[in-house]
């Protein structure tokens, strides 16, 4: 079965534009300016049940507005969306306790409250019977390693701590669907990597379907497997991620240093960026470092080597330009 079956799914936003100033907000009284923005324009997908999919695209190309409509906090101008079995827009009991959203921008916790009062809250909103919550709060608590953090109030976590109890906050009912607008935002590398490693278990184990939008190119490689992609409202690829970023190589940037004043040759494969007497900095396709490193190491005379790859991100930049 699938979870999420969108046809020619449409969403245009209507809004008032008023002028700067107090001029401008007098004369919006009596002649508001109509604007229309088509933010999302015949988006046809299904996801299957199970499936981890990465949604990808620039900014404002239409991912959080997808996600809105999917859950309901939005209506489509067009088409025909089903999530878990229902039409999000009639926003049923039943819809709402299939799904979780989580939304790295947007807290769902209580800032004043200890991160415990406000997983009771959800356990009420959500109706979780006493034992099925006792059992999801010990795997997850124990699972995101937060179990001496649950009584300090939210407002004095780290964004890592607070963004490992959202997650949880949104597990704790066992929703068959899970949404994640950014989860990773603004994290170090450190809580990245161990929220990525954490979902994929709870996946695993769990066996929820997941929707996934991040700017952070690591989580889509490591979460997900396939990739929809939207550019201005627009679907422009729907298939396998690695496939994808195949077409596109990452750069690596090696930089050389000399003990005496030295000048490189022409590289095979590589281009000469900067060069001065005792210094050059060379860039490859990461697929040939090692080729590059061979012409370089065969110089005499060698202070010092260093190798930095391209930003996974900014290969993405690249897709998005040219798919
Ligand atoms: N309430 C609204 N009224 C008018 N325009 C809106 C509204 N919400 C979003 N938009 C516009 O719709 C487009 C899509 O926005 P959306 O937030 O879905 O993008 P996004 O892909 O999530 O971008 P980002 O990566 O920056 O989060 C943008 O041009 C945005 O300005
Ligand atoms: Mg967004």
């Amino acid at each position: 079965m699938n979870s999420i079956t969108a046809s020619k799914l449409s969403k245009e936003y209507r809004y008032f534009e008023k002028a700067a100033g107090l001029r401008g907000s007098i004369q919006s009284l009596f002649t508001r300016q109509t604007k229309v923005r088509q933010a999302l324009s015949d988006f046809s997908f299904t996801i299957g049940e199970g499936e981890f999919v990465g949604l990808m695209g620039p900014n404002g190309a239409g991912k959080t507005t997808l996600i809105k409509l999917l859950t309901g906090i939005i209506q489509p101008t067009g088409g025909e969306v089903t999530v878990n079995g229902f039409c999000p827009a009639k926003g049923e009991a039943a819809f709402k306790k299939s799904f979780a959203l989580v939304m790295g921008q947007k807290s769902q916790l209580w800032w004043d409250l200890p991160a415990s009062d406000s997983l009771l809250l959800t356990k009420a909103i959500y109706a979780i019977p006493d034992r099925q919550y006792r059992e999801a709060l010990a795997y997850f608590t124990r699972l995101f390693a937060v179990e001496n953090i649950l009584s300090i109030p939210v407002r004095k976590l780290s964004l890592g701590e607070r963004m490992k109890l959202e997650l949880i906050a949104a597990l704790l009912h066992s929703p068959r669907l899970l949404l994640l607008d950014e989860p990773t935002i603004g994290l170090d590398a450190v809580a990245q990597r161990q929220i990525r490693d954490m979902l994929k278990t709870a996946g695993r184990e769990r066996g929820v379907t997941l929707l996934l939008t991040s700017h952070y190119t690591e989580d889509l490689l490591e979460l997900t497997k396939r990739c929809i992609v939207l550019r201005s409202g627009w679907k422009i690829y729907d298939g396998d991620l690695q496939q994808l970023l195949a077409g596109y190589s990452l750069a690596s940037t090696i930089t050389v240093a000399f003990s005496t004043a030295k000048k490189l040759p022409a590289l095979d494969q590589a281009e000469i960026l900067q060069q001065s007497e005792y210094a050059a900095v060379i860039r490859t396709p990461k697929q040939q470092v090692e080729n590059c490193l061979q012409q370089v190491l065969a110089l005499s005379d060698i202070a010092d080597i260093k190798i930095t790859d391209e930003d996974a991100t900014l290969l993405v930049e690249r897709v998005y330009q040219s798919v």
